[in-house]
C-alpha cells in the first residue's frame, strides 16, 4: 500500500463491499489492503510517499466523477470504493500495455526475471498481448543499422549496482527512495515523454555523483533499472534461506539449496 497514516481519527469506508475502518488520513489503496483487497501498484510502497505517477492503482469511487489514483486519494466517512470493475481492468491493461510496449522483452536473461513486479503487474492486470511497436530507446542501433541517437547506454560505473536505463519506468521510486530513506538529493527524473529517464546528476554518471551507495534506490526499484551486480553476476538468490546466527534473518551466506 502506502504508508501509514498516525491520525488518532478513525474512518470507516467500504472497498467492494467489504466495511473497512482506518485511520483518517489513510490512502484508499492502503484501506483496500486493509479490507484484504490488494489494488494493482507500480509507483506505491509501503514506505515511500505515495507519488500517482504510473495510474495503475485506479479506482471508482461513488458520486465522484473519473477513476482518481487510490495510492494518493486519502479516505473519507462513508466512501463507497470499487476496485474490480471492468472499466478498471480496462484501463489497467492499457495502461499495462504502453509500458510493456516500451519496455525490453528479455525476460528470460533479465536478472530480475521471478523478482520484477513490471512481469507481476503485467500478469495480475491480464496482460495477454501488445498492440503497439516496441520503443526503440532500448536499441544501440535502428533496424536499418543507424546508429540511435535516443539510445543511452547503462552506467556501470558503481562497484555494487548497475543502472540499466532502458528497463526504468519512471515511477520515481529511486528518486524518493534516495530523498527519504537516505536524505541524499542524488537522484532526479530529466527529459519529457518517452525520453523521460532517471539521472544521477547533469552529465554525471552515478560514481561521480552524490550517490553514497546506500543502495536505498536499489531496493526500490519495481524492475531491473537498479539491480545490485551480485544478482546480476549470480542471479537471484534462494528465497527461503538458513542461519545459525542468534542476531538476525538475513541468513548471511547460509543458503538452503
Ligand atoms: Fe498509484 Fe502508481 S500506484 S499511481
Amino acid at each position: 500500500g502506502t504508508p501509514a497514516s498516525k491520525s488518532k481519527t478513525m474512518v470507516t469506508l467500504v472497498v467492494d463491499g467489504t466495511p473497512v475502518t482506518v485511520p483518517e488520513g489513510t490512502s484508499v489503496m492502503r484501506a483496500s489492503a486493509e479490507a484484504g483487497i490488494k489494488v494493482p501498484r507500480l509507483c506505491a510502497t509501503d514506505s515511500i510517499e505515495a507519488f500517482g505517477s504510473c495510474r495503475l492503482c485506479l479506482v471508482e469511487i461513488e458520486g465522484r466523477r473519473g477513476t482518481p489514483a487510490s495510492c494518493t486519494t486519502p479516505v473519507t466517512e462513508g466512501m463507497v470504493v470499487h476496485t474490480q470493475t471492468d472499466k478498471l481492468a480496462g484501463l489497467r491493461r492499457g495502461v499495462m500495455e504502453l509500458y510493456i510496449s516500451d519496455h525490453p522483452l528479455d525476460c528470460l536473461t533479465c536478472a530480475a526475471n521471478g523478482d520484477c513486479e513490471l512481469q507481476d503487474m503485467a500478469g495480475a492486470v491480464g496482460l495477454r498481448e501488445v498492440r503497439y511497436r516496441p520503443g526503440e530507446n532500448h536499441f544501440a542501433t535502428r533496424c536499418n543499422g543507424e546508429e540511435n541517437p535516443r539510445y543511452i547506454p547503462k552506467d556501470t560505473s558503481n562497484p555494487y549496482f548497475t543502472y540499466d536505463p532502458a528497463k526504468c519506468i519512471v515511477c520515481s521510486r529511486c528518486v524518493r527512495a534516495c530523498e527519504e530513506v537516505q536524505g541524499t538529493f542524488a537522484l532526479t527524473i530529466e527529459g519529457r515523454g518517452f525520453d523521460s529517464r532517471v539521472a544521477s546528476g547533469a552529465g554525471q554518471d552515478f560514481l561521480s555523483s552524490d550517490c553514497v551507495s546506500c543502495g536505498a534506490c536499489v531496493q526500490a526499484c519495481p524492475t531491473a533499472t537498479l539491480q545490485e551486480n551480485a544478482i546480476i553476476d549470480m542471479g537471484q538468490p534462494d528465497h527461503s534461506v538458513v542461519t545459525t546466527c542468534a542476531y538476525c534473518g538475513v541468513g548471511c551466506s547460509f543458503r538452503a539449496e
